[in-house]
C-alpha cells in the first residue's frame, strides 16, 4: 500500500524496488514498556524486524518504567518477551546485536530527574551506538498520562531535534480521545510539540497484510472495480467478531465499550479503504485525501433505533466452556451499561455509493473470531431459469477475509451436476496460506518499521480521527439516552436488536 519514501537518513534508495525498506539509524523509547502491549506486541515485533535485517545495526531500545531494575533485569525481561512472543526464530547473532542496544531508565512520569537521565541516555546512544540523532517516543500508556509525559519531553529537551535531517517522532496508540472534543484536545497537546508529519497514530488493523490487500485487490486488477458501485452492490457488511471477553481489561474497557474501542478506528478505517476512490499515488498524502473524502461523506440514517444495535454478553457457554457475563467480570461496575456489541448502518454519500448501506458490527464473545468485509451484490436483473431452479441461489458476494484464514472468497451461482438446471451458490477461494510460502509479518512489525522510516500512509491522520468521531458521537449520544445494551448469550451473533436491524431492511447478517 505504501511506496515508502524514507527520509534522507534512510539507507534505501527509493527508486530501487528490489530492496526492502530499512529503518535509518535510530532509537526508540517506549513508555509503558512493562505493559501487555509492549511485552506481547512491540518488543517481539522489534526483534522480528531485527531478525529480518530491517533495523539498522545501531537500533537501540530504551524502556522507561517505574521498576527498580538494573540493566540485566531489563535485558532478562526483553529476552523473555521475545522468546515467548516473537514470530521469527531465535537467533543468537540477532540477539547479540539487539541486546547491545537495550537501555533502561527507572522513574515515574512526575519525576523530572528520571527524564533528565533519559535525555542523557538518548544522547549517549548517538555517540556509543550511532543512532544519528534520530529518536522516536512510543506512548504505550493510558492517554491520561500523555500530558505529563509530553511536558517532561519538552522540559528535558528530549523533543529537540538537535539539527537538520534528524527526527523526533511520537507514536501513539488508540484510543485517540473518547469523542470529537477530546480527540481535538489530544491533537493540540501532541501538535504543541510534534508536527503532524512526526505524529504516528497506530491503528494496528492498517498494518495487517489483508487490510493492505484491499487496495491491492481493488486497484491492481480490472475485474473488481467496475462492479464496486451502487449499480451492482446491494450492501456491504463489515464484521469484526471476537470470541474473547474483556479478560483483565476492565480498567480500560468499562465506560469505553466496543464502539469507541474498535468501531471508531478499525471498522471505519476498513470502511474507508473499501469505499475510497483510487489515490493518485500510494504516498501518504494521496491516500489520506481519499480516505478523508469517504469519512467526510458518511451519513447516519435518521432513525437510529432501526439502524443500530448494542448488546452486552451474559454468562453462558462458549465452545463448551462456561464463561462469565460482562457484569460478573473482574472490576466491572454491577450497573455498567457499557456495550460489548455494537452494530450500525451508515451511508457513504458519493456518486459511487449513493443509497448503498454499509453495515458494521463488532462484538466480544460472539460465535467465532472473524473479521471480514463482505460486498454483497444485487441479483441479476433477469435470470432465465425458473424459480425452482434458482431456489438455492443467493446474492453474489465478494468477501475479503481479514482474519483468520486470510484471503478472498467469491460467491456465485453454479449449475449443480445432473440432468436439469439447478443453480446453487458455490465459492471460489484465495488463501494467503496456499498462494504464498512466506508468513505474513505481524501488523506491528510493519507499523513500527514505517514509523521509524517516516512513511505514513498506514497511519490515520488527525482529520480522519476527527471525522470518525464526528460520525460516531451522535450515535454514542443516542445510545446513552436509550435503555442501554440488550443482553446476548456468548457464542451467538449478538442481541436480537441486531437481527431486527437487518430484518427492517429485508436483509440478514452473514454467518461468517
Ligand atoms: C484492539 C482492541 O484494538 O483490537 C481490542 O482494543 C481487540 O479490544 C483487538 O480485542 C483485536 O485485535 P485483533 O488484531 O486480534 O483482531
Amino acid at each position: 500500500m505504501s511506496t515508502h519514501q524514507p527520509p534522507s537518513q534512510s539507507l534505501h534508495d527509493p527508486r530501487d524496488k528490489r530492496l526492502p525498506v530499512i529503518a535509518p539509524p535510530c532509537g526508540l523509547v517506549i513508555f509503558g514498556i512493562t505493559g501487555d502491549l509492549a511485552r506481547k506486541k512491540l518488543v517481539p515485533a522489534l526483534y522480528d524486524l531485527s531478525n529480518r535485517g530491517l533495523l539498522h545495526p545501531s537500533f537501540s531500545l530504551t524502556g522507561f518504567a517505574r521498576r527498580d531494575w538494573g540493566s540485566q533485569d531489563f535485558e532478562d525481561f526483553i529476552r523473555d518477551s521475545v522468546k515467548k512472543n516473537a514470530r521469527t526464530d531465535w537467533d543468537e547473532n540477532t540477539w547479540e546485536q539487539f541486546s547491545a542496544g537495550l537501555r533502561f531508565v527507572a522513574g515515574s512520569f512526575d519525576d523530572s530527574e528520571s527524564f533528565d537521565q533519559l535525555a542523557q541516555t538518548v544522547k549517549e546512544l548517538d555517540h556509543t551506538r550511532g543512532t544519528g540523532g534520530n529518536h522516536a517516543f512510543y506512548l504505550a500508556i493510558p492517554p491520561a498520562a500523555f500530558p505529563k509525559v509530553v511536558s517532561q519531553l519538552v522540559r528535558s529537551g528530549l523533543n529537540d531535534e538537535w539539527g537538520e535531517d534528524r527526527f523526533r517522532r511520537v507514536i501513539v496508540e488508540k484510543p485517540f480521545g473518547h469523542d470529537l472534543e477530546s480527540a481535538k484536545e489530544l491533537s493540540n497537546l501532541l501538535h504543541g510539540v510534534f508536527s503532524e508529519k512526526d505524529t504516528f497514530r497506530i491503528d494496528h488493523y492498517l498494518g495487517k497484510e489483508t487490510v493492505q490487500n484491499i487496495l491491492a485487490m481493488r486497484f491492481s486488477n480490472i475485474m473488481f472495480e467496475p462492479l464496486l458501485n451502487s449499480n451492482y452492490v446491494d450492501h456491504v457488511q463489515i464484521t469484526m467478531a471476537e470470541e474473547i471477553g474483556i479478560g483483565t481489561r476492565a480498567g480500560y474497557y468499562d465506560g469505553i465499550g466496543q464502539a469507541r474501542d474498535v468501531m471508531q478506528n478499525h471498522l471505519l478505517q476498513l470502511l474507508a479503504l473499501t469505499a475510497m476512490e483510487e489515490p493518485v499515488t500510494f504516498g501518504a498524502s494521496d491516500v489520506h485525501v481519499e480516505k478523508e473524502k469517504v469519512l467526510s461523506a458518511l451519513r447516519l440514517p435518521k432513525d437510529l433505533e432501526s439502524a443500530s444495535a448494542i448488546g452486552q454478553y451474559t454468562a453462558g457457554y462458549q465452545g463448551g466452556e462456561h464463561v462469565r457475563g460482562y457484569l460478573e467480570e473482574d472490576n466491572i461496575d454491577q450497573n455498567s451499561r457499557t456495550e460489548t456489541f455494537a452494530a450500525l448502518k451508515l451511508f457513504v454519500d458519493t456518486r459511487r455509493w449513493a443509497g448503498v448501506p454499509f453495515y458494521l458490527r463488532t462484538g466480544k464473545r460472539l460465535g467465532k473470531r472473524v473479521t471480514e468485509i463482505a460486498i454483497v451484490f444485487k441479483r441479476a436483473a433477469h435470470i432465465p431459469f425458473d424459480k425452482e431452479s434458482t431456489e438455492e441461489l443467493g446474492n453474489n458476494a465478494l468477501v475479503i477475509r481479514v482474519q483468520p484464514f486470510e484471503g478472498v472468497t467469491i460467491r456465485f451461482g453454479s449449475k449443480v451436476p445432473g440432468v436439469g438446471m439447478r443453480v446453487r451458490d458455490v465459492t471460489m477461494d484465495f488463501g494467503y496460506g496456499h498462494a504464498f510460502t512466506e508468513d505474513s509479518p505481524e501488523a506491528y512489525e510493519r507499523l513500527l518499521l514505517d514509523a521509524l522510516a517516516g512513511d505514513s500512509p498506514l497511519f490515520p491522520n488527525q482529520r480522519e480521527v476527527e471525522l470518525s468521531w464526528q460520525t460516531l458521537d451522535p450515535v454514542l449520544k443516542y445510545w446513552g439516552q436509550t435503555g442501554g445494551p440488550q443482553p446476548y448469550r456468548p457464542g451467538t451473533w449478538g442481541p436480537e436488536s441486531a437481527e431486527q436491524m437487518m430484518a427492517h431492511d429485508g436483509r440478514t447478517w452473514r454467518i461468517p
